[in-house]
């Protein structure tokens, strides 16, 4: 059945948009977490091919699901692939892209809400006084309820989380345009303009203290992000990291960018518009993203103290290493409050398109309003978002982050790209995705999608699952203590596998999509 859809009202709303959902906390906090831990400009050489041979194409081969799946009404991976590929098992293939997606807002929302929490405190001068990594690490950590320290309990970081989620459902709301479009708009040039005033910022700092410390200063810390070792290049686990980090950040293998380009028309362009997003992404990632937490953190604690911090836990950098050194500089909680925002904006635009595929489902297979799908959504996030609090520091929400923030992600590429490229058919998809574009794509992207993006694919999948899945599944170096709650992890996650499976089968029994395979050439009324 064919209704009318919303559609992006504006290219640059679009464009906005579709950045938005890639801009996120995976560029400011990820990035250089993940930079420092694989050798600095070591990492930067594996990120850019896996950038050219994996992101691009796969970013524009899932815009092309997107627009094509749109055409035929549906805004989730599983009715996507089920227009594409005529076998019962597609749709099932495609619960996969939904519940990635749906997995990865769980945990996301409340990291997200931290944020907001912290800029905060940046204006209060909450953690002024919390003045070394020590003291601000439990700080932290005890403001997320995982451990002993300035906040006796939850109930703070519990309130900036029902703000962060009502904001969400706020925006979720109103819809495509007249939400996530109308709010891109105003956050994206924002949190650009932020970042740029904190980069400027860093730059200034040069070397706080010459006369104890000559060698630690912020070009060291380019230096150290810039100067690739080559010799690091031989060890697996950085291409591992490099691909991973390149997924994260651009939204690849989510489902969300096909969700956000089901809102497109037949006839808009994808080719040029997947590009300018994926372009803004990498200037936000590797230009702000890579110039700040980790050069100011070089400046104030030395090369091997910055690099130990962020080997210590992904928000290390971001929130402790930043909050210590804001109390040491001028206008320090001005400036402490541009970095939180800035990541608040960056993660709100991003777990609103989390939100999208699942919203979409229910409307388009359950016939749900947008008001009862995202109520639906807002109470599926809070139930669930309890587990991820209360048992954060047996390691929940990291086991969530791995299955479904690392791992599923390279699967439901590989999935979606043979769909596309060998089932579909590649010359079919190549027409699909070069329909109405701006640019002329290079013929070269026609034989890396059918190709060379496949079997790197199942490089990295088999390699990953050798190395590290193994490994991680059996739960190897786990503390026996945290061992019940991570199969309590893995239960929530198949629960909602489960649910989904089951509401795809429910879907396609109430609707008859059985004609959309057939005919190509149905297009959606005016
Ligand atoms: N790309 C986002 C980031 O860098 C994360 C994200 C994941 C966004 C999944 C949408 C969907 O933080």
């Amino acid at each position: 059945m064919i209704t009318e859809r919303e559609r992006w009202t504006s290219r640059i709303g679009l464009i906005l948009a579709m950045a938005g959902n890639a801009v996120g906390l995976g560029n400011f906090l990820r990035f250089p977490v993940q930079a420092a831990q694989n050798g600095g400009g070591a990492f930067m050489i594996p990120y850019f091919i896996a950038f050219f041979l994996l992101a691009i194409p796969l970013m524009w081969v899932e815009w092309s699901i997107g627009r094509h799946g749109g055409k035929f009404g549906h805004g989730s991976m599983p009715g996507m692939l089920d227009s594409m590929w005529k076998s019962p098992i597609a749709k099932y293939l495609g619960v996969l892209g939904l519940w990635v997606s749906t997995i990865v807002m769980i945990y996301y929302t409340y990291i997200e809400s931290w944020t907001l929490g912290f800029a905060y405190f940046s204006l209060t001068g909450e953690y002024f006084g919390m003045d070394n990594l020590t003291n601000m690490e439990s700080f932290l950590k005890s403001y997320q309820g995982a451990g002993e320290g300035y906040f006796s309990s939850i109930l703070t970081a519990y309130i900036f989380l029902l703000i962060t989620i009502a904001a969400n459902l706020f925006i979720l709301y109103k819809g495509i345009s007249k939400g996530i479009e109308w709010f891109a708009k105003f956050a994206m040039p924002t949190l650009i303009f932020f970042g740029i005033v904190l980069l400027i910022y860093v730059f200034t700092v040069g070397v706080p203290d010459p006369i104890n410390f000559p060698d630690r200063s912020v070009w060291n810390g380019f230096a150290f992000i810039w100067n690739p070792d080559f010799s690091l290049l031989s060890d697996s686990k950085i291409w591992l990291a490099a691909s991973g980090q390149v997924f994260f950040t651009l939204s690849v293998g989510m489902g969300t960018l096909h969700a956000y380009a089901s809102y497109l028309r037949e006839s808009d362009d994808l080719a040029l518009s997947g590009l300018s997003t994926a372009s803004i992404n990498e200037f936000v990632e590797v230009i702000l993203g890579g110039s700040i937490a980790i050069p100011i953190a070089v400046a104030f604690f030395g090369l091997t103290t910055a690099t130990a911090i962020a080997m210590g836990g992904s928000f290390n950098l971001g929130f402790v290493s930043m909050s210590v050194i804001f109390q040491q500089i001028p206008f320090g909680s001005l400036i402490g409050f541009l970095w939180f925002f800035l990541l608040f904006f960056a993660g709100i635009t991003s777990s609103v398109a989390m939100a999208q595929p699942v919203i979409s489902f229910l409307k388009e297979q359950f016939k749900f309003s947008q008001k009862k799908a995202v109520t639906f959504v807002g109470i599926g996030l809070f139930v669930c978002i309890h587990f991820v609090i209360f048992f954060l520091k047996f390691g929940f929400l990291d086991e969530m982050d791995y299955w479904a923030g690392t791992f599923a992600l390279v699967a439901v590429a590989l999935i979606e790209v043979v769909v596309f490229a060998w089932i579909y058919g590649m010359d079919k998809g190549w027409a699909e995705l070069t329909k109405g574009s701006d640019i002329k794509v290079p013929r070269f992207f026609y034989y890396i999608i059918k190709y060379v993006t496949p079997t790197y694919l199942i490089g990295i999948m088999a390699f990953w699952t050798w190395d590290s899945a193994i490994p991680t599944l059996m739960m190897k170096g786990v503390p026996a203590e945290n061992v019940p709650y991570l199969w309590g992890a893995r239960l929530m996650m198949l629960t909602i596998f489960g649910l989904l499976v089951f509401m795809v089968y429910r879907g396609w029994k109430m609707n008859d999509h059985k004609y959309e395979h057939f005919n190509d050439n149905i297009k959606a009324k005016k």
